[in-house]
């Protein structure tokens, strides 16, 4: 904190107001607006660009210099160095793992990685075509129903239990909402495996024979899971937050992010990029969409291009572009045409003045579907593996409220409506 103060001289009120200004470790300072009300005033900032809604210690963005933190630690060495798992102890506990911490934390994974048996007759009531985030909302949510032992939130034990079986369970339910859209039989969890192999067996595994899981598939479906395990507060992990505030179930607020992220503006942007690369088809049409993209009255956008904090390039998505030709090289996959067009597409972009006033870059969903689709994923499986990956950090933002002090978040309004007016009758209208 810091003793600075912001004065604030409004026309109509004598005195001017003190607001308490605090600093953080890293980022800008904030202004206290607590006392505003009392003033008969309230803050107006529409998408919360200039809010800072919570203090937390888990991720730092530097967005102008593209910088992303985990407890400190750079995204890109712990993309390069650590895996997923090991990167979720760091943000549930805020430390990296000894070696024993480490697999006691696995292991503690692995004994949650089934879901009940009932949860099998959930899927029977979708469509085999249900978009598989339909389904992850309905399936995570109905969790609540299952777990009676760990949903008293106030205590330690239940909100480390619920944390453990929903990072271990979310792999066995995504990839039980791909495989219903196939009508293959689920795959059970094979605890003999990595979190990553696991994921990979239970997608494209079968009973009839063994899975044989390429390790550098693994390697880049970890890498994925790293790249999207949590990002301060965007607009899913507010989701979290927000739901948490009421005192909600866990299940029910990962339910409410897995919701939020599915939109083309946040985790869906990874679906809507490699729609949007298949409908360009070829690097003869980029100039067409780059130009609707910057048209106003064209509501097309580059999908997977600017950022509302990175006005720089977002890290994730240089360990991503990097990631992307290291898979499709170990695939012996030649000259990818999606890969061709994003590459070139970037290149366009980054030198259009349009996209250069307004800083924006790619971001974590421009390369990753390149991946996903070179690892074998289904596009409409896009969303769902970011809310896998991402399960982790609304855990630890919803875990570091629950654990702290916390008030409902119940925010106000700047309200043009009617001003008070009296019913008329039918027969007066
Ligand atoms: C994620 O918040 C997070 O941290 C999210 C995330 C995470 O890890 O949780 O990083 C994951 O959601 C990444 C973003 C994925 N979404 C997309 O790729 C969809 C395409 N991008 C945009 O829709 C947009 O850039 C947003 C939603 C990402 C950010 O929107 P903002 O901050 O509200 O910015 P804006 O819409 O006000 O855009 C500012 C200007 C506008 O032009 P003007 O009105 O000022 O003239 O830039 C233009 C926009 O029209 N613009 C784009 C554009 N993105 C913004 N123009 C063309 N193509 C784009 N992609």
């Amino acid at each position: 904190m810091s003793d600075k103060k912001a004065i604030l001289e409004i026309d109509g009120i004598d005195q001017p107001i003190e607001l308490p200004i605090y600093s953080g470790t890293l980022g800008p300072d904030v202004v206290d607006v607590g006392g505003l009300t009392s003033q008969g005033l309230f803050t107006y900032d529409p998408g919360f660009v200039s809010t800072a809604s919570c203090e937390s210690q888990i991720t730092f963005i530097d967005g102008g210099k593209g910088i992303l933190l985990h407890r400190g630690y750079p995204i890109g060495q712990l993309a390069e160095k650590s895996d997923y798992l090991e990167t979720c102890y760091l943000l549930l506990y805020g430390e990296l793992p000894t070696k024993e911490q480490k697999e006691e934390f696995v292991g503690t994974v692995h004994k949650h990685t089934m879901v009940n048996e009932q949860i099998r007759t959930f899927f029977n009531g979708f469509r085999r075509d249900a978009h598989p985030m339909a389904i992850m909302c309905g399936v995570v949510g109905a969790l609540s129903a299952f777990y009676h032992d760990s949903l008293e939130i106030s205590e330690e034990q239940h909100r480390q239990v619920a944390a453990f079986r929903l990072i271990a369970k979310m792999p066995t339910l995504a990839a039980m909402s791909y495989k219903f859209s196939t009508g293959q039989p689920f795959m059970y969890p094979d605890n003999s495996l990595s979190y990553s192999e696991n994921f990979l067996h239970m997608m494209f595994g079968n009973p009839c024979e063994s899975s044989n899981i390429s390790p550098v598939l693994a390697r880049a479906m970890d890498r994925i899971f790293l790249l999207h395990a949590d990002h301060e507060q965007n607009a899913s992990t507010s989701t979290v937050r927000l739901a948490g505030s009421s005192g909600a179930n866990p299940f029910a607020c990962i339910a409410a992010g897995i919701a939020a992220l599915w939109g083309p503006s946040h985790g869906g942007a990874n679906e809507a990029v490699l729609e949007m690369l298949e409908e360009i088809g070829d690097v003869s049409h980029i100039d067409d969409f780059v130009a609707r993209a910057k048209d106003k009255d064209d509501p097309f956008r580059l999908m997977g291009f600017g950022h509302r904090v990175y006005k720089n390039f977002d890290p994730r998505a240089k360990v991503m572009k990097e990631a992307a030709d290291e898979v499709l090289a170990e695939l012996g996959i030649e000259n990818d045409p999606l890969l061709e067009i994003a590459k070139r597409l970037e290149e366009i972009a980054l030198h259009d003045e349009y996209f250069i006033d307004k800083k924006l870059y790619p971001n974590v969903d421009f390369y990753s579907g390149i991946i996903l689709k070179a690892i074998g994923i289904p596009t409409s499986m896009f969303t769902v593996i970011f809310a896998v990956g991402r399960t982790v950090g609304w855990i630890a933002h919803w875990n570091e409220m629950i654990s702290g002090s916390y008030r409902i978040g119940r925010p106000r309004q700047l309200y043009t409506g009617y001003p008070q007016r009296d019913f008329v009758p039918v027969d007066k209208r």
